[in-house]
C-alpha cells in the first residue's frame, strides 16, 4: 500500500474544526495522518494523570473520513512540570552550560529520571491505542538529535564498553601530555573550555553521543513492540546532512526508516535546490535498511521560524515527493496540515494558510492525491536497483570533524560532489554502511575512509578482487578505530589493493588549486584543491599528475589492477572537471551502464517492479525540457502527453512512465 497524508495538531485548533479538516484531506486523497508528536502536556496535564479523551475523538474524526494514523510519542518536548521537577533533565551543551526550557529537544537521552517518565507515558499511550483499528504505527520521538555533554553517562558508556582503565589509557595514548587516568572520573567530556581535545577520547564520545539516543529509541521500542506487536515502528531522521548520529545504528532497530526533506528551508532562503542533495538524501534513507523509506514531513510551504524562507515554486511541491517515491519512497506524508498561528512555527507554512483557506498549495498536492489513487499500488514496494554504492562512515565523519585537517576539508560535500557526478549521468546509487555487503554491485566508491577497521579494508579487497571496481579518495585509511595514526604507509591498509603509497601530503591554503595532468589529454581544465597526496605507485599505473608546486609531475590519480578487478586512488579534492573524469573511469572499469551527463536539471530515475519499470522523469527546471521516449514500450502514466515521443516535460513537471524492465534506462533520453 502506497500512503500518503499529512501531519496534523488537532490541539492547535478548536474541536468544530476537526470535521472540515478531516473532510478536506480526504478530498486531498489522503490515507495516513501522523499525529501527537508534542502534545506530551495535553496527554499529561500533570504528572500521571492522563487524558487521552481528546485524542480519541481526534482519532475517531480522522477514521471516518478514511485516515489510518501514525501516532507520535511525545518525548521529543518535555511538558514544563518535568522539567521543572527535573532540572537535570536538561541536556548540556559543548560550554558546559544546561539547556533551559524554552523550545524542544532539551533531555538528556541519559538522564534516569526522563527515562522513567518517557517509559510511563508511552506505556500509557502503547496500551490506549494497541488495538484501535486506525493506529498503524508509531513514530518515536521527534528527529533525534545534538551531542549531551553529560560525563557521568559517558564514563558509564567506556566502562560498559572498555572494562577498564588500562584499555582507555592505551587506546587513546594518554601518555600524551600526561593525561593518564587513574580513576574513571577523571575522565572529562570534550567540552569547549578543555581546548583540542584528545582525538580517541573525542571520537569515542560522539560514539557516546551517537550511542546515547541508539539506547533511548531502544528503550521505547521495547515497549511498543511488546504491547502493539502489529504496528509498524518508525522515527523521523534528516537525511544525509545530518551529522551527530550514527544513522546506520539507529535504522537497526526500526520496522521503517522515515526522515524530514525541507528543500527550502529558512536556514538556506537563498540558494536554489541543488535535486542531487535531495537524491543523496533519499538514496541514504533508503540505504539504512535497503529498504523502501517514507518521506514523514514533505516540505508543504516555505519554512520559516524567525525568517521565511522562498515560496516552493508552482509544482515543487509535487516534483519533490515525486522525487522522492523515484528514490524509493513508498510513503509521502505532508508537513503541516494548517500553517500555525501561535508557537516557534508560526511561518513554517503548512498546506492550508493561517486562515484555513486552502490556496494553491493544497490544490498542488490535491491534484498528486488523484494520481497516487491510480499509480500507488503499482509503486508500492518496487525497489531501486543499483549498480554503484558509496560507503558511509560515521567514524570517519565523526573524526574529521573533530579533525578536519584543514578548514576546506569537508566529508559530506566531498560526498555529496562524487553523489552528484553520478546523478547528473541517472547512475542510481546505494548509500551503504562499512560493513555492507558489496557482492552486488560493480562499483563502490569510498569517500575519505579516515577511519578504517580490518573488517571494511578486507571487504573492499575482495570486491576488488572478484572483479569489482573500487574508488579511494585522499585521506582513507589515516586512523584505526581507536583514531590512532596508523603504522604503515597510507592509504593504510588499503595500500596493497589501491598499489599506492602516499609518499608526503600537502594541505593547501584556501582558494589554492594544482591543475592536474591527467594522461587522457582531451579531459581540460582538471584540478585539486584543499588536500594534495603525492603518491608512489607500487604497482599502479599513474593516470594523473600535479602541474605545479615542488610535486609537479608526480602522481594524484593512479589505477590498480587488482585480481579481477581495479581500485582507483584520488589523492586530492577534485574540481567538476577531474570528477567527471575520475567518475567516467570508474564506470567504464566496473562496466556500469549509464547516460550522458545531463546540465539541464532533467533527472530520471527508475523503480522496478517485477518485470515493470516505472521511470521518473523529473524536471528541476524552471523551464520546460525535451525528453525523447520510445513510444512502443512505454506509457505515460503521470503527466500530459499527446502520444508523441518527444515529451515536453513543464517547469518543475514530471512524468512518469511504465514499461519492460530490461531496458527502460537505455530507451529515455
Ligand atoms: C522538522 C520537525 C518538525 C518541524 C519542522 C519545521 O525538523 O520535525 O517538527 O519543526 O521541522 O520546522
Amino acid at each position: 500500500m502506497f500512503y500518503f497524508g499529512v501531519d496534523y495538531y488537532p490541539e492547535h485548533w478548536p474541536e468544530e474544526r476537526w470535521n472540515e479538516d478531516a473532510r478536506l484531506m480526504a478530498e486531498a486523497g489522503f490515507n495516513v495522518v501522523r499525529l501527537a508528536e508534542f502534545a506530551w502536556s495535553r496527554l499529561e496535564p500533570d504528572e500521571g494523570t492522563f487524558s487521552f479523551e481528546w485524542l480519541d475523538r481526534a482519532i475517531e474524526v480522522l477514521a471516518s473520513h478514511g485516515m489510518q494514523v501514525v501516532l507520535g510519542t511525545p518525548t521529543a518536548s518535555a511538558p514544563p512540570w518535568l522539567m521543572t521537577k527535573h532540572p537535570d533533565a536538561f541536556l548540556t551543551r559543548a560550554s558546559g552550560d544546561a539547556v533551559t526550557y524554552g523550545n524542544r529537544r532539551n533531555y538528556s537521552p541519559s538522564n534516569e529520571a526522563y527515562r522513567d517518565h518517557t517509559r510511563r507515558i508511552v506505556e500509557a499511550m502503547a496500551q490506549r491505542y494497541r488495538e484501535h483499528p486506525a493506529v498503524i504505527g508509531w513514530q518515536i520521538d521527534n528527529e533525534f538529535g545534538d551531542r549531551d555533554y553529560d560525563a557521568p553517562a559517558f564514563r558509564r558508556w567506556l566502562r560498559r564498553r572498555f572494562g577498564s582503565l588500562d584499555v582507555i589509557n592505551e587506546r587513546w595514548g594518554t601518555a600524551f601530555w600526561s593525561h593518564t587516568y587513574t580513576d574513571w572520573d577523571q575522565i572529562p567530556v570534550p567540552l569547549s573550555t578543555g581546548g583540542v581535545p584528545n582525538p580517541g577520547l573525542a571520537l569515542d564520545f560522539y560514539r557516546f553521543c551517537s550511542d546515547a539516543y541508539v539506547d533511548y529509541q531502544r528503550l521505547q521500542i521495547d515497549i511498543l513492540r511488546e504491547r502493539c506487536p502489529g504496528h509498524v515502528i518508525t522515527h523521523n531522521l534528516m537525511g544525509f546532512r545530518y551529522p551527530l548520529i550514527d544513522y546506520f545504528d539507529l535504522a537497526a532497530d526500526l520496522d521503517l526508516v522515515s526522515w524530514d526533506n525541507y528543500p527550502r528551508g529558512f536556514w538556506n532562503i537563498a540558494a536554489d535546490v541543488d535535486p542531487s542533495a535531495l537524491a543523496l538524501g533519499h538514496a541514504t534513507m533508503r540505504g539504512l535498511k535497503d529498504r523502501p523509506f517514507w518521506v514523514m514531513e514533505a516540505q508543504a510551504g516555505a519554512g520559516g521560524w524567525d525568517i521565511v524562507s522562498v515560496a516552493p515554486k508552482p509544482g515543487e511541491i509535487r516534483l519533490w515527493a515525486y522525487q522522492a517515491i523515484a528514490h524509493g519512497a513508498d510513503g509521502i506524508v505532508f508537513f503541516r496540515w494548517r500553517t500555525a498561528r501561535h508557537g516557534t512555527e508560526q511561518y513554517w507554512h503548512g498546506l492550508l494558510e493561517h486562515d484555513a483557506r486552502p490556496g494553491r498549495r493544497y490544490d498542488e498536492v490535491k491534484a498528486m492525491g488523484q494520481e497516487i489513487r491510480s499509480i500507488g499500488a503499482d509503486v508500492a514496494g518496487s525497489k531501486v536497483h543499483a549498480e554503484v554504492a558509496m560507503v558511509l562512515s560515521y567514524d570517519a565523519r565523526f573524526a574529521l570533524e573533530i579533525q578536519p585537517n584543514n578548514p576546506g576539508f569537508s566529508y559530506p560535500d566531498q560526498f555529496q560532489a562524487l553523489y552528484r557526478t553520478l546523478h547528473r549521468r541517472g547512475v542510481a546509487v546505494d548509500v551503504v554502511s562499512p560493513s555492507a555487503d558489496l557482492s552486488a554491485y560493480r562499483a563502490v566508491i569510498a569517500p575519505a575512509l579516515y577511519v578504517l577497521g580490518e573488517g571494511t579494508a578486507a571487504a573492499l579487497e575482495g570486491f576488488v578482487e572478484r572483479g569489482g571496481a573500487l574508488l579511494v579518495t585522499a585521506r582513507a585509511g589515516v586512523k584505526d578505530e581507536g583514531n590512532v595514526v596508523v603504522d604503515r604507509p597510507l592509504p593504510g591498509l588499503l595500500a596493497n589493493v589501491c598499489g599506492v603509497v602516499v609518499e608526503e601530503y600537502d594541505s593547501l591554503p584556501a582558494g589554492a588549486s594544482n591543475p592536474i595532468v591527467l594522461a587522457d589529454a582531451s579531459v581540460r581544465g582538471a584540478a585539486g584543491s584543499v588536500w594534495c597526496d603525492i603518491l608512489t605507485p607500487h604497482g599502479g599505473d599513474v593516470i594523473g599528475r600535479y602541474g605545479g608546486d615542488h610535486y609537479e609531475g608526480r602522481a594524484a590519480l593512479t589505477v590498480n589492477a587488482f585480481g579481477a578487478g581495479h581500485a582507483l586512488y584520488l589523492g586530492t579534492v577534485a574540481n567538476g572537471a577531474l570528477l567527471d573524469a575520475v567518475i567516467e573511469r570508474l564506470l567504464t572499469l566496473g562496466g556500469v551502464e549509464h547516460g550522458p551527463r545531463r546540465d539541464d536539471g532533467v533527472e530520471i530515475a527508475m523503480r522496478r517492479q517485477g518485470d515493470t519499470a516505472l521511470v521518473f522523469v523529473l524536471n528541476h527546471a524552471a523551464e520546460a525540457r525535451m525528453v525523447h521516449i520510445d513510444r512502443d514500450r512505454y506509457r505515460v502514466i503521470v503527466g500530459d502527453h499527446d502520444g508523441t515521443s518527444e515529451l515536453t516535460v513543464p517547469p518543475f513537471g514530471v512524468i512518469m512512465l511504465s514499461g519492460r524492465a530490461d531496458d527502460a534506462r537505455a530507451e529515455t533520453t
